[in-house]
Parts: C-alpha cells; sequence; structure tokens
C-alpha cells in the first residue's frame, strides 16, 4: 500500500550518493577512521579498547569518557579546562604528546595514544566523520567543515542504521544505539536535507524524512514502510 514514498526515498537518497566531492569526503574520513579502529570503537554499542569511545568526543572534556583510564597527562589536560573542538582534534592528531606538553606547558607530559596522522587532508577527512557521532549542536567546531548541521536523533528504545545527508549531498551512515545522534555537516542551512533510517545496515527498504539544513529530526518509533514516528510528523 505504502509503496510510493518508499520508492520515492530510495531515490532521493541513491541522488544524494553521487552527489559530488563532498559526499566522497566523507566516505574518505570513514575509510581513514580504519587506522583509529585497532584502537577506538565509535556509534551504537561503542565499548572502550586501547583507547577511549569516540562517540561524541567533539565538545566533550578531554580525559572525561567513563570507565576509561587515562594517562595521566591527559587527566590533568581535561581538569585544566581541554574540551576537544575540531580544530584542537586537527593539534592532537598529528603530534599526541606534543600537544599535551604545549597545552599543560610540562615537557614531561606524554600521551598514551601511540599514533599520529601527519596528512593534514586525512586529518580533516577523520575529524569530520568523527563529529558526525553523537555531535552535539553548537559544539566548538570552528575551522574544518563548513556549512549547517543537519542531524538525526534515536529516541527509541532499539538500536537502528541512520543517515544523514546534508543539502550539499555530504552523507554520514551508521549505527545508533538510543539516545544517541549523528549529524553531517554541510550546505546551506533550510536548503532540503533528508535523514533516513533501516532496521539495519543490510536493508534497502526503510523511512525517510526531507527536513531543512540545519535543523535535527528525532526518529521516535520504526514501523516498515515508510510508516516510522518522526519529531517532523504532524
Ligand atoms: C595504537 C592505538 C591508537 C590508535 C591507532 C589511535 N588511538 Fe586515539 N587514543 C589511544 C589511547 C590509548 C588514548 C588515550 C590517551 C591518553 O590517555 O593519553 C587515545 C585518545 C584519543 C582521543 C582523546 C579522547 C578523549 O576522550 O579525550 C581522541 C580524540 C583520539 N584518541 C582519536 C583518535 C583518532 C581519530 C585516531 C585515528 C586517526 C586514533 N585516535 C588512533 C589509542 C589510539
Amino acid at each position: 500500500m505504502a509503496k510510493g514514498p518508499v520508492i520515492l526515498a530510495a531515490a532521493v537518497i541513491a541522488g544524494g550518493m553521487a552527489a559530488g566531492a563532498a559526499a566522497q569526503d566523507a566516505a574518505r574520513g570513514e575509510q581513514v577512521f580504519r587506522k583509529c579502529k585497532s584502537c577506538h570503537q565509535i556509534g551504537a554499542g561503542a565499548r572502550n579498547r586501547t583507547g577511549p569511545v569516540l562517540t561524541g568526543v567533539v565538545g566533550r572534556q578531554a580525559g572525561s569518557y567513563p570507565g576509561y583510564r587515562y594517562g595521566a597527562s591527559m587527566r590533568a589536560a581535561g581538569a585544566a579546562g581541554l574540551v576537544w573542538s575540531e580544530a584542537l582534534l586537527m593539534d592532537y592528531l598529528a603530534d599526541p604528546s606534543g600537544f599535551l606538553r604545549d597545552y599543560l606547558g610540562d615537557d614531561g607530559a606524554k600521551a598514551r595514544m601511540g599514533f599520529r596522522l601527519r596528512d593534514a587532508q586525512d586529518r580533516r577527512d577523520v575529524i569530520s566523520f568523527v563529529a558526525g557521532f553523537g555531535a552535539r549542536q553548537g559544539a566548538a567546531t570552528q575551522g574544518v567543515t563548513p556549512g549547517a548541521q543537519t542531524c538525526v536523533e534515536n529516541a527509541t528504545p532499539h538500536g537502528y542504521y541512520f543517515v544523514a545527508e546534508a543539502p550539499d549531498g555530504t552523507r554520514r551512515a551508521g549505527p545508533l544505539a538510543p539516545g544517541e545522534n549523528l549529524c553531517a555537516r554541510g550546505g546551506a542551512a533550510g536548503q532540503r536535507a533528508v535523514v533516513s533510517v533501516f532496521e539495519d545496515e543490510g536493508q534497502l527498504e526503510g523511512c525517510s524524512r526531507l527536513l531543512p539544513g540545519g535543523e535535527t529530526e528525532t526518529l521516535f518509533r520504526y514501523v516498515d514502510f515508510d510508516r516510522c514516528a518522526w519529531s517532523g510528523n504532524s
């Protein structure tokens, strides 16, 4: 019965996937993140491993993820007021120990993260990927990815696979646990953006909503064939 809207939604998403360099940048960030995956998890079901969970790290106080044992220098930086922004992560990822030495003014400071990402474009891409997970509206994000932040939030009691697509075609996709959100940054506020939810990553049919770029759409209930309950439903 409700086949029409489903097909329409699928066409909107397929069109977005082809849309230009911005979408490729987002995909590149996901690829670069493979280098982080040996130590870090992000998104639904993420757990502390060698490194802390990175969901929501942009806008978070350094060294503050629950249940993770940070090094003394990272704890000191957090206590001194370090809150991660995209710009600060550009410096941290290039040289974690050097960053903490500068921040604390302490030549003996050390990061426990024994990994550097030297290439600036890799850093920009991976930060914009990471920033899409649980990024809060209003978090300090100047200087890396311009544009309005379009978000989708999972207010259901279950995990689903979500896609947020900004007006310029920049996409973020991933599994979200209850209470988590995902944002795509790009394009102008008010222009057409789209968010979608699928039962899991392999599903082709899900629910989509059009919304103005720069806004957040919240999923309250997942129902098959585009009959989901969204905050924008009247
Ligand atoms: C070899 C393991 C390893 C790799 C690879 C690695 N990290 Fe880390 N990362 C850590 C550890 C360990 C810490 C905790 C640092 C500390 O306590 O000083 C950390 C901390 C961080 C933090 C600070 C988190 C917080 O809660 O304050 C961020 C951000 C981060 N890493 C991002 C990345 C990104 C992005 C990549 C990939 C480009 C990456 N890391 C690759 C091990 C790693």
